[in-house]
């Protein structure tokens, strides 16, 4: 490959995020509402990782500090004042500076399912032997209103975009519209973008200008197209269901391809983290947090929420069961209903199967938590650990007061507040003496009865 090639090849991206998105009515700026778990600017920038870009550069407005701390260590770029996607775009200019040849690839932050295929096949149009300045990723909406329209040349190749409020009615009538994602060659981006003007219907610098000044510097456009589903823009809560109901519906459907079963797909939800191996069961209303990862064969039943937490093959978890972050569950080890763990490692073969909480714990393996179990991990001010040896036996009902540890092999008896560290192989039983009195609830029955009848006597 020759010198040029490989810069022609080179890829950067500026993702526009400066918009107020004021109809998501929310303190938050828009690209930081999630979906599955993840901002939709991280959406974005999932999709953008797998092809090897040198640089991405977010385009913000002032006041979105939490923006450049979400998309770091990618550069941000601020905007004044939204005066438009021209103008946004020429904000990221002096942090692209050295960015001189290949290609800038321009998407929304606001746009989350852009794939990784379509930005490839985009880029692709890019380097091809008639070397447009501009591809544009079009797409063919149900409803075309609103968008920007392709005024098509001759094959795939486009002479300007007609925004929706300066277009005709023959313009209006066409059905090709911008998704708003463009390829642009670097070498020209910004000597085209500074003779924008803003002499159109909105009074703002429309970036899709760019194809037209092309045109005029003796350059061609072309436009790539996309299903309508993958350009998906988010400006309210309810579209933002909308987006997340379609993500959930893939990742259901890829991790069923993927070796995993859902009893009940359309109950399960998914982060966009979530790692799932082969021969897992999933019953119904199964959500998981981010940062999880389940391995082989595990089974996952119903009502069970999941963050933070690795689960290791042949487990067991739930009904009814809370894994929070921090949680590693061992090969085997069964989590029954109404158990909650956190910052907890439970080693292979372990048991906690009712009504337990595990919280700053080990628990070595095979050991058997006791229904009731509860970790004393916090004191109001501090949190403590408890460490549960291998082979125990915990009775039900027992209160572990951390800092505390149980040796391996320990016993401890059924309804034992624990405060002292327990030995290996010892039994520890600390609750009230049990005293036992024969006869006495007999006699106490005697002489309540009789004490009743004497009183009802005098009344009458
Ligand atoms: C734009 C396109 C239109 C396309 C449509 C697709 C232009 C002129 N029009 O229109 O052809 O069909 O998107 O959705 O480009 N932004 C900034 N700063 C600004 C203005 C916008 O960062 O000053 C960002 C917004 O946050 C948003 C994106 O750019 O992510 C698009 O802006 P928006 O105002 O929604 O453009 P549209 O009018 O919808
Ligand atoms: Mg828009």
């Amino acid at each position: 490959m020759t010198q040029s090639h490989a810069a022609a090849g080179k890829v950067a991206a500026i993702i526009l995020a400066a918009g107020q998105g004021t109809r998501m009515k929310s303190k938050l700026p828009k690209v930081l509402h999630q979906i599955a778990g993840r901002s939709m600017i991280g959406h974005v920038l999932d999709r953008l990782a797998p092809l090897a870009v040198e640089r991405i550069a977010v385009v913000i407005a002032p006041g979105m500090d939490d923006v450049a701390r979400d998309v770091a260590p990618h550069v941000t770029a601020y905007q004044e004042q939204a005066m438009g996607t021209g103008h946004a775009v020429r904000a990221a200019e002096q942090v692209m500076a050295g960015v001189t040849a290949g290609t800038i690839l321009v998407l929304y932050g606001d746009t989350p399912f852009v794939s990784t295929a379509t930005l490839a096949r985009l880029l692709d149009r890019r380097q091809a032997g008639d070397h447009p300045a501009v591809v544009v990723l079009g797409m063919r909406p149900a409803d075309p209103t609103g968008y920007g329209r392709l005024v098509i040349e001759a094959d795939d190749h486009i002479g300007r975009i007609v925004e929706q409020k300066d277009a005709s009615a023959a313009e209006r009538a066409i059905g090709l519209c911008n998704s708003g994602v463009m390829a642009i060659d670097a070498q020209v981006i910004w000597q085209l973008l500074a003779k924008l003007d803003n002499k159109n219907a909105k009074g703002e610098f429309y970036l899709t200008d760019i194809v037209e000044l092309a045109q005029t510097a003796g350059r061609i456009s072309a436009y790539v197209e996309a299903p309508a589903a993958e350009l998906l823009g988010v400006n309210s809560r309810v579209d933002l269901a909308a987006a997340e109901k379609l993500y959930q519906q893939q990742r259901r459907e890829q991790a069923m391809l993927d070796g995993v079963t859902l009893i009940d797909p359309e109950t399960v939800y998914f982060s966009s983290d979530t790692k799932l191996g082969r021969d897992i069961v999933i019953g119904p209303h199964v959500f998981f947090g981010p940062g999880v990862t389940i391995a082989d064969e595990v089974e996952i039943r119903g009502f069970c929420h999941i963050e933070g937490a690795t689960v290791a093959r042949g487990a067991q978890i739930g009904p009814y069961a809370r894994l929070r972050p921090g949680s590693e569950i061992g090969v085997d080890v069964h989590i029954g209903n109404f158990v909650e763990t956190k910052n907890t490692i439970m080693a292979a073969g372990a048991k906690a199967n009712h009504l337990t909480y595990l919280g700053d714990t080990t628990v070595g393996a095979k050991t058997n938590i006791g229904a009731g179990t509860i970790t004393c991990n916090y004191d109001g001010y501090f949190k403590e650990r408890t460490e549960i040896g291998a082979g125990a036996f915990i009775g039900s009902n027992t209160a572990l007061v951390a800092p505390v540890s149980i040796g391996d092999g320990a016993i401890i008896a059924a309804g034992s507040v624990i405060t002292r560290n327990v030995a290996a192989d010892a039994m520890s039983v600390a609750r009230g003496q049990q005293v036992d009195k024969p006869g006495w609830a007999a006699k106490f029955r005697e002489l309540r009865a009789a004490l009743k009848a004497a009183k009802q006597k005098t009344r009458s």
